[in-house]
């Protein structure tokens, strides 16, 4: 088959510089949401119809080279919209026709429309929704059959009590394709309705179906932010239920959000306000406190991560804690056992085992080997305005409150660095380094 993905609308009511299909849901853009629905069908052509925001659509789609992307000039209907894709397609096959922005749409329901539809018949995906305002109609015969669909602006006040809608899914017999060039424009907003293909197809005696969703949120069209937020709310509570099916224990589904994937094993415990996003993955008996943020972070079984943390690209060995407070950007890794405490930030920097960064610390570029205490208030000074440097920290040393590490500097195994040391140079093993004046006290002038 064909499919073609319309997306060329401004979306007027996002008040966006973005196209509708750029919005996300869950983390995910709605236009890659639809994409991933329509790939198990194997289409032979896949093409998106853009239009407004045109090159910002063109790079999202760079990511997917077998899909093509076509412009569409004036946005003057669904079916102009088609027009444009049609010298892409293989006319000789049926085309499915899908909105960019009903992004819950699914594979399963794809299949059904297909299945029913066969090779013949001009088969509409309908939904039955309790607000049917600003739908495209079903109008039924006596008999049941499909007779037109019927705009809002363009709906009587008997017909805008109808509750079946058109989705705006359908599925073209290639005889029909032809077709698609002859609608005309004659309706309240002097567009090419793409529906009016129905009155065609009868005129044609093409047999016309319309197959109802089972979930009718599938066919949900997103045209404001009201709508998005709505729409977010009922993913995120999916998501949580399904989650909690599988065992999760979640202090409140109705403050928690998924962007991206969650995998857990047993006896996990997430509090309240967190927010996962891209790809998480928790081993046995993980603790998350409240109101923390992770991205893309893979952590071992017993480990506690308390509350206000913000973690990126992290992975955190089993029986290890965070925070509360603690910032942990991109590529950290904590061994087994290690603390890392309150207003602690680490970027690109490992702790090995044992190891504990208690308090009020920055540690950048630096390699730390096993059971380091580092002081409160140490600070490896990674930059020097031109190029980061490396600090490197063996076994076993202890690094004093308030010290400054300026890199490329090592400290040896089992080094003590006196409290308040600026080190400029490496710290050998076995050793107590410091750089400070030795103290001396004076005696106070008498007055
Ligand atoms: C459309 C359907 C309506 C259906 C509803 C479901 C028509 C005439 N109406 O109405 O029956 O109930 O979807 O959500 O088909 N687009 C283009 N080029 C254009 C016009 C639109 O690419 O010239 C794209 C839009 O970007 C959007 C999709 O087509 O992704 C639907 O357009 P939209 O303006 O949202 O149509 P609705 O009024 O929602
Ligand atoms: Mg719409």
């Amino acid at each position: 088959m064909n499919i073609v993905i319309l997306a060329a609308g401004q979306g007027k009511r996002m008040h966006s510089d973005f196209p509708k299909v750029l919005q996300s849901l869950a983390g995910e853009v709605f236009l890659k949401r639809i994409i991933q629905a329509t790939k198990p069908l194997n289409a032979k052509h896949c093409v998106v119809v853009g239009g407004f925001a045109f090159e910002k659509l063109q790079n999202f789609l760079k990511d997917f080279p077998t899909i093509q992307v076509v412009f569409q000039k004036e946005q003057n209907g669904t079916a102009d919209a088609l027009l444009t894709a049609l010298p892409c397609l293989d006319n000789t096959l049926p085309t499915l026709v899908l909105v960019g922005d009903a992004p819950l749409i699914s594979t399963r329901s794809l299949q059904n429309l297909k299945n029913q539809a066969g090779q013949h018949t001009l088969a509409i995906l309908s939904a039955n929704v309790a607000q049917p305002f600003g739908y495209g109609r079903i109008v039924r015969d006596i008999h049941g059959d499909v007779l037109k669909i019927v705009e809002e602006k363009d709906a009587d006040e008997n017909q805008k009590t109808i509750h079946e809608v058109n989705t705006g899914i359908m599925l073209i017999p290639p005889s029909l394709l032809p077709f698609v060039e002859k609608i005309q424009n004659n309706n309240a907003q002097k567009e090419k309705y793409l529906t009016d293909l129905i009155h065609l197809a009868k005129c044609n005696h093409t047999k016309v179906q319309a197959v109802l969703l089972d979930n009718a949120m599938e066919g949900e069209g997103i045209n404001d932010k009201i709508a998005l937020c709505q729409m977010e709310r009922y993913v995120q509570k999916q998501q949580a239920h399904n989650l909690m099916q599988q065992g999760l224990t979640l202090m409140d589904a109705n403050r928690f959000d998924l962007r991206g994937t969650l995998r857990f094993d047993k006896d996990c415990f997430i509090d309240v306000g967190v927010v996962l996003e891209g790809k998480c993955v928790l081993g046995k008996r993980v603790q998350i406190g409240a109101y923390c943020v992770l991205k893309n972070v893979q952590i071992g079984d017993d480990v506690k991560i308390l509350p206000f943390c913000h973690i990126e690209n992290a992975v955190i060995e089993k029986h290890s804690s965070v925070g509360p407070f603690a910032r942990l950007r991109p590529n950290v890794h904590l061994k087994e056992n290690v603390h890392v405490g309150n207003f602690v930030e680490m970027k690109q920097s490992t702790l090995g085992n044992n190891s504990k960064a208690g308090h009020l610390s920055y540690l950048g570029d630096a390699k730390i080997g096993e059971n380091v205490n580092i002081g409160a208030g140490t600070i490896t000074c990674n930059y020097d305005g031109f190029q980061k440097s490396a600090t490197t920290i063996e076994n076993g040393a202890f690094i004093g409150s308030g010290t400054q590490l300026v890199a490329p500097v090592e400290v040896g195994k089992n080094a003590l660095i006196a409290a308040g040391t600026t080190l400029t140079k490496n710290a050998p093993a076995d050793s107590l380094t410091h750089s400070r004046m030795m103290q001396k006290s004076l005696p106070k002038k008498k007055k």
